[in-house]
């Protein structure tokens, strides 16, 4: 592996919000923060909002810079994409940001039942050959129930359309509750957005800026799982 590899990963254990657990220690339903995030990591009562695949976390930094009085945890499988967000919260003390290196597909085991208050999904990989695995699938929605509040919301933010329609015909098939839907957040819809959702969509991740200056459009939908 590389040095730099090596020393990103030997890093983010010394560092506080950062979790990296094994599978011995939640695959038995016990892993030791599940429903005690409030209370072990942040240490109050705040709402608790996930940025899944979060790659180097634009979000969950962003959004905790913003909302001093949320909790957001990012999570992604790749240590060295997580290093780079755990950085930027360390050095602006953002003791509202965690990190949590692993798999979506284990959410459930690392959260408790209504701990959850909202998910982000940022530039997911569309998954074009296993919709099961795309992070808005029927699946990974069953698995946001049991965490998420009974009004918790999710957020898609794309520039995949094969995604962003799935997730609209999982959201028509279920009957979920949309709150806002763009497929061109930024040149059709954005007038219509009020001043706080045009703020949070402001937030540009690595993948977005990628792909938008490839000049594929940007699409957003929130809705609620209930
Ligand atoms: C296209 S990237 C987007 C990263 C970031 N959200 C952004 O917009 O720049 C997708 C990210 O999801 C992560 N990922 C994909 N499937 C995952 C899974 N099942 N569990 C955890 N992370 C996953 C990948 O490691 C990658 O960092």
């Amino acid at each position: 592996m590389a040095k730099n590899k090596l020393m990103k990963f030997d890093e983010m254990k010394t560092m506080e919000r950062v979790f990296e657990p094994r599978m011995t220690e939640f695959m038995e339903g016990n892993y030791p923060l599940k429903g005690k995030w409030r209370t072990e990591v942040f240490k109050n009562d705040n709402p608790i909002v996930l940025e899944l695949g979060c790659g180097k976390g634009e979000y969950s930094v962003g959004l905790g810079r913003k909302y001093p009085n949320q909790n957001f945890v990012g999570i992604d499988i790749k240590g060295a994409r997580i290093w780079r967000g755990a950085k930027h919260a360390n050095e602006e003390n953002l003791t509202n940001v965690a990190f949590l290196r692993n798999v979506v597909d284990f959410v459930e085991h690392f959260f408790g039942e209504n701990e959850v208050d909202e998910i982000w999904c940022t530039f997911s990989d569309p998954q074009p050959k296993k919709p099961n695995k795309r992070l808005t699938s029927r699946e990974f929605i069953k698995r946001y129930k049991k965490i998420l509040k009974p009004d918790g919301i999710v957020h898609l933010k794309t520039d995949n359309t094969l995604l962003y329609e799935s997730t609209l015909e999982e959201i028509e098939e279920h009957g979920y509750e949309v709150l806002q839907n763009s497929n061109n957040i930024y040149e059709k819809d954005w007038d219509t957005f009020d001043e706080e959702t045009q703020e949070i969509l402001s937030i540009k991740t690595h993948y977005e800026t990628l792909f938008a200056n490839k000049g594929f459009k940007i699409k957003y939908v929130s809705f609620k799982v209930d």
